[in-house]
């Protein structure tokens, strides 16, 4: 009977307990543990009673002994990292002291520094292989799901895979002028800095939102998107055979870019701290504070996203064109489990990786990315398990 210990109680934690709490056979028994307990309090309240035990406790991830010392008393055969990136290598260091299997959702960026990369953790693939320990980094939607579809475009449909294009497009209307749909540091971290794309061996870099393109989504209509640096352009570039060049876009209204650029103007995106009326205050995290909580926006927000990606490359000498991508409805998300889609389409593929783990169809030791797995289990799981996908063989490129 296996035991999974979730760290975070934000917006995509709540997604990971409910669904975990749908599949007792693999979750029987969960520990929820964040900085502030009454958020998992609330968690089990709600969603006690059923096949899934659950327990709750405190603990400030950035301390490794304090880690050890809950992994130790709970005992969890998986540590899945639902807080923030600023914690995976306080909790891969606490899971390679008790010899725990891990999951995360995003990579490693020291808080100091916004530059997300997966140098830090892959750092520790040797030590987690020697420990007969997995790691699996990345099991989101993008990263995560993003990979998958990879590894299942190259599986199933291609020879060599030259171009990927990642779309990630949220079409969801939450009615406040700004907000972001996961955590506001984070996210503003993410989209302030400079853009990159993959081209021939080589990063190139671009100014922030510099490249603009327009796409017409399913389910969603025609949209202004941006190219981004993301992190799992990084893992796809070394683990997609012959791949010539890889670009992510995200869409964003205007509405959010002119607020954004505002913000950014008068110096509240700043990670410098500054001094303020005798105390040491950070600009983004103070912006954060102001700002509506994700995990409050599920009521509001009505429409859908749509996240896929666009292959171009070879089979058997002819050349193949292939798009695969999930729709997901704000509301229905929210009737489901009480949340908006962007914590739903990060926490399902969430409690997926995990199941993959516990049910040994994904284990072996080391530091994976999710693209390094047989992808086919994880695509008939999401199916059925809330986030199902649709594909096309003639989509329309990005140009
Ligand atoms: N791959 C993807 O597709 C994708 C997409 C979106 C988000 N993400 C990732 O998902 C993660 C969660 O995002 P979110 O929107 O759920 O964030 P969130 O709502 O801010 O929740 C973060 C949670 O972590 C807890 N936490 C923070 N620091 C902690 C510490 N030192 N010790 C213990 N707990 C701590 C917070 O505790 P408090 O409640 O006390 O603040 C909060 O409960 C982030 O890493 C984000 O980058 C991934």
């Amino acid at each position: 009977m296996s035991r999974t210990l979730i760290i975070g109680a934000g917006g995509v934690a709540g997604v990971v307990i409910h669904k975990c709490c749908q599949n007792p056979e693999v979750f029987p028994d969960i520990c929820i543990a964040s900085r502030t307990k009454s958020k998992c309090d609330a968690f089990k309240a709600k969603l006690d009673g059923g096949r899934t035990a659950i327990t709750t406790a405190q603990v400030d991830a950035d301390n490794v002994d304090a880690l050890v010392a809950l992994i130790r008393a709970y005992k969890p055969d998986l540590v899945m990292n639902i807080a923030l990136p600023y914690q995976d290598l306080t909790i891969m260091e606490a899971c390679l002291a008790t010899r725990t299997h891990y999951l995360d959702t995003a990579n490693y960026e020291p808080p100091e520094t916004a530059k997300f990369e997966y140098k830090w953790q892959w750092a520790y693939r040797k030590k987690f292989e020697e420990a007969g320990i997995m790691a699996l980094l990345g099991c989101g939607f993008d990263p995560g799901v993003t990979g998958v579809f990879s590894a299942y475009a190259q599986k199933h449909y291609f020879d060599e895979i030259h171009r990927l294009d990642i779309l990630d497009c949220n079409g969801g209307d939450h009615g406040y002028p700004f907000a972001t749909n996961f955590n506001p540091e984070i996210n503003i971290r993410e989209v302030t800095a400079k853009g990159s794309y993959w081209e021939n061996g080589e990063w190139v870099e671009t100014e922030p939102m510099a490249i603009k393109r327009e796409y017409d989504f399913d389910g969603v209509g025609r949209k202004d998107m941006y190219l981004l640096h993301h992190e799992e352009l990084e893992s796809l570039a070394l683990n997609l055979k012959g791949i010539k060049r890889i670009r992510f876009f995200m869409t964003f209204g205007q509405s959010y870019l002119t607020h954004l650029k505002c913000l950014e103007n008068v110096g509240m995106t700043s990670i410098e701290p500054i001094d303020f009326q005798g105390q040491k205050i950070v600009p983004l995290q103070f912006l954060k504070a102001l700002l509506p909580d994700p995990a409050s926006l599920g009521p509001r927000t009505k429409g859908k996203t749509n996240i896929g990606c666009i292959f171009e490359g070879v089979k058997d000498g002819k050349p193949v064109c292939y798009y695969v991508y999930n729709i997901c409805d704000h509301q229905e998300c929210f009737r489901e489990i009480g949340s908006q889609a962007i914590s739903y389409t990060t926490g399902v593929p969430a409690m997926i990786g995990g199941m993959m783990m516990l049910t040994g169809k994904w284990m072996k030791p080391g530091v994976f990315n999710v693209e390094e797995f047989d992808p086919d289990p994880f695509m008939a799981a999401l199916n059925r398990w809330g986030l199902p996908w649709k594909e096309s063989f003639k989509p329309t490129l990005v140009g």
